[in-house]
C-alpha cells in the first residue's frame, strides 16, 4: 500500500476517543506472494473510501463492476457515486443471484457483457459480492483478454473471511462443484464490513462457520478470542473487522506457503469433504447454506479424529458445543430423511476433488488449531461418523 493512502485511511474519522478511534481504523493485511502479492483492507466505509483504495490500480479512471441483483439493490449505487465523486467511470455486470449463477452459461454472459462495453486488458474489474460473484467474476478476469487486474469488494462474511483471499475462481458443472477454475490473485481485496449490516442473519451465521474454521485448523488463541466475542459479533455488533483480520492470516499465512494447493493449502478444506457430499446430496443452495454444511462436516472431521484416536475428545466437543453456541447444526439429526444412505454419502466423499489416486484425503486434527491431512482413513471408520452424525 502506498505511504499517502495508508495515512488517509489512517486518519480517523471518530475523533479523539482512542478505542472509538482503533474500532474504525482500517486494517490491513498484506498476502505474500512475490509479484501477485496484495493488500486485504478491512474496515467500516471502505466503499465510501473505495476510489482512493482503487486509484493505484486504475491505467484509465473507469471499472466494470460484476455483481449481483439482491447486492445491486442494496449497495450498488452507494458504490458507483463513491467513484464517481473522484471522476471514475463504472459500468456495472449485474447477474441473477445464487449458486446457480456460478455455470459456464453465466461466465459466457459476464464476458459478453463486458466486451461489449469495450473492455479492455488494461481495465480493472471489481467483483462486488459474495462468495458466488466473487468465484464468478474472479473465472472471468482469468481468462478475458487472458487474464485482467481485478479487486475482490466481498459483500458476505463467508467472502470476506474466505472466499475473497487466496485466488482460488471457479464455476460448477454437473460432474460437481468448482470443478472448472483457474487461480488468479486479486491485486486488492476491499472488506467493508458496513455491507455485512444487510446479510441475513442465517448468512452470517454460515459466514461465521468459515470463520472460525481458521482457527479450529490453526489458530487456537482465535478460537478463544471468538468464544469470547462471538455472542457480539453475531448480533452484528463487536469488532467484526478484527475477527475477520485474525482469520484471513490463518489462510494468508497458509496460501503464502503453498498458494496452488500442493499439499499444506488443503488443510483450509478443514471439513469440506464431508460438506460437499452433504450438499450434493441435499442440492446446493437450499437445504443447507454451504457455511452451514461445513459447520457440520468440521464437526465430522473432528469427530473421526477422536474415535482414530489422533485427537482429545474433548476438543471434538469444544468444537460441536463452540458451533452449537454460534446457532449452527452440528450434526445431520433434522435433515437425514432427505439424505441418501450413509454409503452413498461416502461414495459421494469419493467424488471430492480432494481424492488422491482414489484414496480419499481428509483434514483431520491433532488437535483445536492442530489440523493435518491423511489419505489412510478407512471407509468403515467414516461411514461410523456420518451415521453418529444422523443420530446425533
Ligand atoms: N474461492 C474460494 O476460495 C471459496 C472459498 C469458500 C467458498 N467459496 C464459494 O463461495 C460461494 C458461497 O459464497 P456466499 O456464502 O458469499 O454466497 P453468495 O454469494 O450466494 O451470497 C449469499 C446471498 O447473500 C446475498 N448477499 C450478498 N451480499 C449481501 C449483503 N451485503 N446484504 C444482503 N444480501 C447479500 C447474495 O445475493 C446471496 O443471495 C460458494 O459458491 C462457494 O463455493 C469459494
Amino acid at each position: 500500500m502506498s505511504r499517502s493512502l495508508k495515512k488517509s485511511l489512517q486518519s480517523s474519522p471518530s475523533g479523539r476517543d482512542p478505542a472509538a478511534a482503533d474500532a474504525a481504523r482500517p486494517r490491513t493485511l498484506r498476502v505474500g506472494l512475490g509479484a501477485r502479492s496484495y493488500d486485504i483492507v478491512i474496515g467500516a466505509g471502505l466503499v465510501g473510501r473505495s476510489a482512493e483504495l482503487l486509484a493505484a490500480h486504475l491505467s484509465q479512471p473507469r471499472v466494470a463492476i460484476v455483481t449481483d441483483r439482491t447486492v445491486a439493490s442494496l449497495h450498488l449505487d452507494g458504490l458507483r457515486q463513491a467513484l464517481d465523486r473522484a471522476g471514475i467511470a463504472s459500468r456495472p455486470v449485474i447477474v441473477p443471484p445464487g449458486e446457480a449463477t456460478k455455470s459456464l452459461p453465466a461466465l459466457g454472459a459476464v464476458i459478453d457483457e463486458l466486451l461489449a462495453g469495450d473492455f479492455e486488458r488494461s481495465d480493472l474489474l471489481v467483483a462486488f459480492g459474495g462468495g458466488v460473484v466473487g468465484d464468478l467474476a474472479g473465472l472471468a478476469a482469468a481468462v478475458i483478454h487472458r487474464g485482467v487486474r481485478f479487486v475482490q469488494m466481498p459483500t458476505t462474511l463467508l467472502a470476506q473471511v474466505d472466499s475473497s483471499v487466496g485466488g482460488k475462481t471457479g464455476i460448477n458443472v454437473s460432474h460437481g462443484k468448482n470443478l472448472i477454475g483457474a487461480f488468479h490473485q486479486p491485486v486488492l481485496v476491499i472488506s467493508d464490513t458496513d455491507l455485512l449490516a444487510t446479510l441475513p442473519a442465517r448468512e452470517l451465521r454460515a459466514g461465521y462457520a468459515e470463520l472460525v474454521k481458521h482457527g479450529f485448523l490453526g489458530d487456537r488463541a482465535l478460537v478463544d478470542w471468538l468464544a469470547e466475542n462471538r455472542a457480539s459479533l453475531l448480533a452484528g455488533g463487536g469488532s467484526l473487522a478484527r475477527a475477520i483480520e485474525l482469520s484471513c492470516a490463518v489462510k494468508a499465512r497458509i496460501v503464502e506457503e503453498d498458494e496452488r494447493e500442493g499439499g499444506r493449502r488443503a488443510l483450509l478444506n478443514l471439513g469440506h469433504t464431508f460438506a460437499h457430499a452433504f450438499e450434493a446430496a441435499l442440492g446446493y443452495g437450499g437445504e443447507l447454506l454451504h457455511g452451514e454444511a461445513v459447520a457440520i462436516g468440521v464437526v465430522c472431521a473432528f469427530e473421526l479424529s477422536a474415535r482414530l484416536g489422533l485427537c482429545p475428545p474433548d476438543h471434538a466437543g469444544e468444537v460441536r458445543a463452540h458451533l452449537d453456541a454460534a446457532g449452527l447444526e452440528t450434526s445431520l439429526a433434522r435433515l437425514s430423511n432427505r439424505l441418501p444412505a450413509t454409503s452413498d454419502l461416502v461414495a459421494l466423499m469419493g467424488h471430492d476433488k480432494k481424492v488422491l489416486g482414489g484414496r480419499k484425503r481428509l483434514v483431520l486434527a491433532r488437535a483445536i488449531g492442530e489440523a493435518f491431512l491423511s489419505d489412510e482413513v478407512a471407509d468403515d471408520a467414516i461411514t461410523g461418523v456420518i451415521d453418529e452424525a444422523r443420530r446425533a
